[in-house]
């Protein structure tokens, strides 16, 4: 059996897991149940910092050893959030260069300043904003043709961008927002970008949610009510049940993708924080 040998980052973000989790376990939970508001409050602001400060520091296990001198990336909604995160980490392990696709433009500009200013004079990334709205077919279609035109290659595409607990509002094609921009939109511009995607032995990551086990098949049993839901009947809940309808479609669609990448080479991940995280941590996922 193949041996796999452990980085000493690695092991520092396991080693840092084996001790947080039992604090965690058997310490700061038992004192949440029986603790003032006061001190649980303290206690998650604790909790809250360290986390961040794992995340951000030398440990942090998603800064691993893997370069990208050469690659073309593709981030959607890489304005703000985590899309704009995902494209900092990009920049930070040297991609040539990265395309934030977004609706708001003038955001865009402000997250190429951001990941500037962040990298510093290391930047050897080209940035690029482009126009994209993920509820217009017209709009998708329109960047990947320019894409084409450019020539672009496309090595990472990251489907990111999403709307979560929006009202009832229909896409530009008249399909229930969450589905409509969350999954058809990505769809499409995946299977746009197809032919790049092979050719290029492309990494696609979809952006889905650990909200995609909490669909709701009463309240939306069909493909069909996921995207036609009854305006009539819906309620608050619903916006929740049909963002997780949309995850859920995010994970189906990255199974199909697969198998349409057959053996081009390239690879299809739907990605879900907690789950990614823990198999980067165990060294079993990387860039
Ligand atoms: N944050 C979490 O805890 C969490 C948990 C699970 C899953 N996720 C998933 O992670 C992804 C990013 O989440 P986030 O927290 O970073 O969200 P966010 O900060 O709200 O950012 C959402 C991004 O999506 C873009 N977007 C929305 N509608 C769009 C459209 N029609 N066309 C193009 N772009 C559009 C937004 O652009 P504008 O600036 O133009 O609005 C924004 O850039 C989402 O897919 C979300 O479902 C997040």
């Amino acid at each position: 059996m193949a041996r796999y040998n452990f980085s000493l980052r690695e092991v520092r973000a396991l080693a840092t897991l084996v001790l947080i989790g039992p604090i965690t376990v058997f310490f700061i939970l038992p004192k949440l149940i029986s603790m003032t508001v006061v001190s649980t409050v303290i206690a998650i602001g604790i909790w809250l910092f360290t986390c961040n400060r794992l995340a951000r520091g030398p440990i942090a296990p998603f800064y691993g050893p893997t370069q990208l001198q050469g690659k073309t990336c593709l981030v959607t909604g890489g304005n703000t959030g985590l899309g704009r995160e995902t494209a900092l980490a990009l920049a930070q392990r040297g991609a040539d260069r990265i395309i934030l696709a977004c609706r708001d433009t003038k955001k865009a500009a402000d997250a190429v300043g951001y990941i500037t200013a962040t990298v510093g004079p290391a930047l050897k990334t080209r940035i690029e904003v482009r126009g994209l709205d993920l509820g217009s077919f017209e709009s998708i279609r329109k960047l990947a043709a320019s894409i084409a035109a450019d020539g672009h290659p496309i090595h990472i595409l990251v489907n990111n961008a999403g709307v979560m607990n929006s009202p009832y509002r229909l896409t530009a094609d008249g399909f229930e927002e969450h589905i409509g921009i969350n999954h058809l939109g990505h769809m499409l511009l995946t299977l746009e970008l197809l032919d790049n995607l092979k050719q290029n032995k492309a990494r696609v990551v979809t952006v889905a949610s650990s909200g995609h086990a909490y669909r709701n098949q009463s309240r939306f049993p069909s493909v069909d009510s996921w995207l036609y839901p009854d305006r009539q009947k819906w309620i608050g809940m619903d916006r929740f049940w049909q963002y997780c309808n949309s995850k859920l479609a995010n994970i189906l669609f990255t199974r199909v993708l697969q198998s349409k990448f057959g053996d081009s080479g390239a690879t299809a991940y739907w990605y879900v924080w907690l789950l990614c995280h823990i198999n980067q941590i165990i060294g079993r996922t990387r860039f």
